[in-house]
């Protein structure tokens, strides 16, 4: 089993101060940064691009950042965010015309790619790209916003990604991302995530090491 890693969404921090609130986040526990990508087209918000990831690496960040693209078109931005610093790299197949085309473009460029599945869309996009998956996500919530309740129906869905992932053989990470709390993350957990985004959840409190901590312990107790 993999290390379990605690992803905390910048949507949910500071933006007037983000390398600050990053920066303590990372210094609180957290293992590598979630940066939402929203256009205002896929889905119904507009956050931040390229420059804002480059402007986290130039001011000293160093974790592993996890861009997030909730775009449509999506390859002519992938370039962009790989210069920018992105170390993983994910998008959901209904922004892309070409999924496999759109996977090599990330693999091919030294980044980690990943498909994003949302609650509604079945994980069948996985079966011929598996080779080139380094990350499912699955959202359980609808994209767009923080702060949304988790969506129960993702348990399932984590189950049945976990056992595509073993079958498989295959070095892939498992994420989901939406509604992730201390009280819900041993379910999660137990379901087969080993990677959690959490947004309101870590950076809605004051005291981002204990929230990361008690996420911890609830999924080591879930693991045991
Ligand atoms: C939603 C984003 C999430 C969001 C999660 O479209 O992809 O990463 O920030 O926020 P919480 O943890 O508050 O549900
Ligand atoms: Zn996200």
């Amino acid at each position: 089993m993999k290390d379990a890693w605690i992803a905390p969404s910048v949507l949910s921090a500071d933006f007037a101060r983000l390398g600050e609130d990053v920066t303590r986040v990372l210094e609180a526990g957290a293992d590598l940064v979630h940066f939402d990508v929203m256009d205002n087209h896929y889905v119904p918000n507009l956050t931040i691009g390229p420059l804002v990831c480059e402007a986290l690496r130039k001011f000293g960040i160093q974790a592993p950042i996890d861009v997030h693209l909730m775009v449509k078109p999506v390859d002519r931005i992938v370039p962009d965010f790989i210069a920018a610093g992105a170390n993983y790299i994910t998008f959901h197949p209904e922004a892309s015309d070409h999924v496999d085309r759109t996977l090599q473009l990330i693999r091919d460029s030294g980044c980690r790619s990943g498909l994003v599945f949302n609650p509604a869309t079945p994980l069948g996009h996985l079966s011929h790209v598996m080779d080139k998956v380094d990350m499912v996500l699955l959202m359980s919530v609808n994209p767009g916003f923080g702060g949304q309740a988790f969506i129960d129906g993702t348990l399932d869905k984590l189950r049945h990604a976990r056992r595509l992932i073993d079958e498989s053989g295959r070095d892939i990470r498992l994420e989901v991302d939406g509604g992730v709390k201390v009280d819900n993350i041993g379910a999660i957990a137990a379901a087969g995530a080993d990677t959690f985004v959490a947004g309101s959840a870590i950076f809605g409190s004051k005291d981002y090491r204990a929230i990361i901590d008690a996420m911890r312990e609830a999924i080591d107790k879930a693991r045991s």
